[in-house]
């Protein structure tokens, strides 16, 4: 996900592009630029990290023009830096691009330029490849180099394109990959989305998939795939800024909770081939790796070490190793049996937190071999990591997290899928019956989304609770943890999960007359404990809200309210379980009142001890 801005008028294109930036930067915030066409040249100015780092440089060096093209970048191939920002050149800098997306054949595309036409390029992005691309098929007329290039990219993508000799244009291209067109009075503007243009336009073309637009001072055309001219109704815009930036939603936590299926679809999809076989790309984790390997150890905080926990049961199930699960504050501390025959899972959403890169390093000066599960392309621990397992949920706005934590357990199920097999732990039979399960997952998620309204119903019942007990077994007792967290940093209640077994220990004097307890009973294999369980805290009499999977419906006659999770296998329940539990969570906060994006003490990366 990165955001595009693009403006043609009379002049001052520097700070509508800055302005329209600003408004996309939840779209990925790790560097930004902008190209401006001015006296015949264009000239370029980017950098890394957030649009206020551009913003210095620009004071510093100012520059403007009558039409230019801008970037906020979320990095996918190469991290965060000055070079790999965007707008990308052709070698002479008369074409520059901005891109969102991805060129799945970039590396291919790269050999060739390098080939035959001696190319030489300055990033580690796949977008330099179409500025050069662009360059190469340009004959003075940079709609039909951009078809030409078109022609030769594979991918989902949306790409914006200036070129010196033709400052009267902006040529820019969809393909998969969100493109809108604004039209303005004596100017005109392209964007990735409609927060971006809201200050200066409220009329828009929407532009469809492979259509290529021409943006002029005077006018917009789009045409189709065959170069046809296309003609499109407007759109008008009647929504404010704040919430076209979240698509509607009241808030990102709930935008996020929402793009869940997307982004445990695209986390599938980057790393499976079309036989099923999980693709590495880049890991080395041969087979004769993973016989070195006899223990691993998963170490991240908050939310990752819940994914962590239940990684454990999913590499302990298909792979047959030893697995331990640590906050990372903690392994650091208490001398880890750590070695070369190590492995040493790092899970992190931002790649920043202190706590996790500290144990990182701890065990990687021990000889450990370093795997992360990261979202932030490019962050510390991906770059201190010998191999990085990207999650594909995209930037995560809310301090809250949600997607992060179903596309971490996404990538854990697959690293035990290719460790089993690979090891020949896992018997083929087994191997399939749980990928398909992970595969009918996007669906299933958004089957479950679709009932947000019982949820929404039963937080009404309960928000003004000042205690909430959360319970489950197995895999159930880790997402009763993530269910609690959730629960407790944005509605401030007071919260607390524990393995359902280990109630009777002790915790369990504190039930008493309606004292809230949610049961997560998700699990085929452990429901008529989790039955006793509710037996357990009704007698004290607790109000149970309990979890179960479809046609589990038993459950009804002793808990107070159900919800439930699609039918699916006992091993892949936490992904789906875990949504109802975003959502009380999320209703409950709203019903009283907090900001739910931003909650009292907490910062989205933590990097401090
Ligand atoms: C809770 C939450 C935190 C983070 C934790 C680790 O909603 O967001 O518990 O999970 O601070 O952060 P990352 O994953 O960035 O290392």
């Amino acid at each position: 996900m990165c955001g595009i801005v693009g403006y043609i008028g009379d002049g001052g294109a520097r700070k509508i592009i800055i302005d329209g930036l600003k408004r996309l930067e939840y779209r990925g915030y790790d560097s930004a630029g902008i190209a401006l066409l001015s006296e015949g040249r264009i000239k370029l100015r980017k950098a890394a990290g957030r649009i206020a780092n551009l913003e210095k440089i620009l004071e510093n060096a100012p520059v403007d023009g009558h039409a230019g093209i801008g970037h906020t970048r979320w990095a996918t191939h190469g991290a965060p830096s000055d070079e790999n920002a965007h707008p990308h050149t052709n070698g002479d800098g008369s074409i520059a691009i901005v891109h969102n997306g991805i060129i799945e054949n970039y590396q291919e595309l790269k050999e060739w330029l390098v080939r035959e036409h001696g190319i030489t390029f300055r990033s580690e992005t796949d977008s330099e490849v179409v500025a050069h691309l662009i360059g190469v098929f340009y004959k003075g007329n940079l709609l039909d180099a951009v078809y030409d290039a078109a022609a030769k990219m594979r991918g989902a993508y949306a790409i914006s394109a200036v070129a010196a000799a033709e400052p009267d244009r902006i040529v820019a291209l969809r393909k998969d990959a969100p493109l809108i067109a604004g039209i303005g009075d004596g100017c005109n503007f392209l964007a990735s989305d409609i927060p971006a243009l809201l200050k200066y336009v409220r009329t828009i073309y929407l532009i469809e998939n492979n259509e290529t637009v021409l943006v002029t001072q005077d006018g917009i055309t789009i045409f189709n795939e065959r170069r046809e001219k296309v003609k499109r109704d407007v759109f008008h815009v009647s929504w404010d800024a704040d919430a076209a930036e979240k698509d509607g939603y009241d808030h990102f936590m709930l935008k996020e909770i929402f793009e869940q299926p997307k982004g445990i679809f695209e986390t599938l999809n980057r790393r499976l081939d079309a036989d099923g076989r999980v693709r590495l790309d880049g890991i080395s984790l041969t087979k004769q790796d993973l016989e070195k390997i006899d223990r691993v150890y998963i170490v991240a905080c908050g939310t990752a070490y819940h994914a962590g926990l239940v990684g454990k049961y999913a590499i302990e199930k298909f792979v047959r190793i030893p697995v331990e699960v640590d906050v990372a504050s903690e392994f650091r501390y208490r001398e880890p049996f750590v070695n070369e025959k190590t492995l040493l899972i790092c899970i992190s959403q931002s790649g920043e937190t202190l706590d996790t890169l500290a144990a990182l390093r701890e065990a990687r000066a021990k000889g450990a071999r370093i795997l992360s599960v990261v979202n932030v392309v490019g962050s510390s621990v991906a770059r201190e990591s010998d191999d990085v397992f990207y999650t594909w949920a995209g930037p995560e706005i809310a301090v809250a997290s949600t997607k992060a934590f179903t596309t971490q357990l996404a990538c854990l199920y697959l690293i035990a899928l290719y460790m089993g097999s690979a090891t020949g732990v896992l018997p083929e039979g087994e191997y399939r019956r749980i990928l398909d399960e992970l595969n009918a997952l996007p669906g299933k998620l958004e089957a479950l989304l679709a009932d947000e309204r019982t949820i929404r119903e039963v937080a009404k019942k309960i928000y003004k609770k000042e205690q909430i007990f959360f319970i489950g077994r197995g895999t159930d007792a880790s997402v009763a943890l993530e269910g609690s967290l959730k629960l407790k940093e944005i509605s401030y209640i007071n919260s607390f999960a524990i393995a359902a077994g280990e109630l009777k220990h002790g915790t369990i004097a504190l039930i008493e007359q309606d004292t809230l307890v949610v049961v997560l009973a998700t699990q085929d294999r452990l429901f008529e404990k989790l039955l006793s369980n509710i037996e357990e805290v009704k007698a004290r009499g607790a109000y149970v809200i309990a979890l179960a999977k479809e046609g589990n419906r038993k459950i009804e006659k002793q808990a107070d309210d159900v919800f439930y999770i699609p039918a699916c296998a006992d091993e892949v329940t936490p992904v789906l379980g875990v949504v109802p539990l975003q959502l009380l969570a999320y209703h409950i906060a709203k019903l009283r009142g907090c900001d739910i994006d931003k909650p009292k003490n907490l910062a989205k990366s933590v990097t401090v001890e």
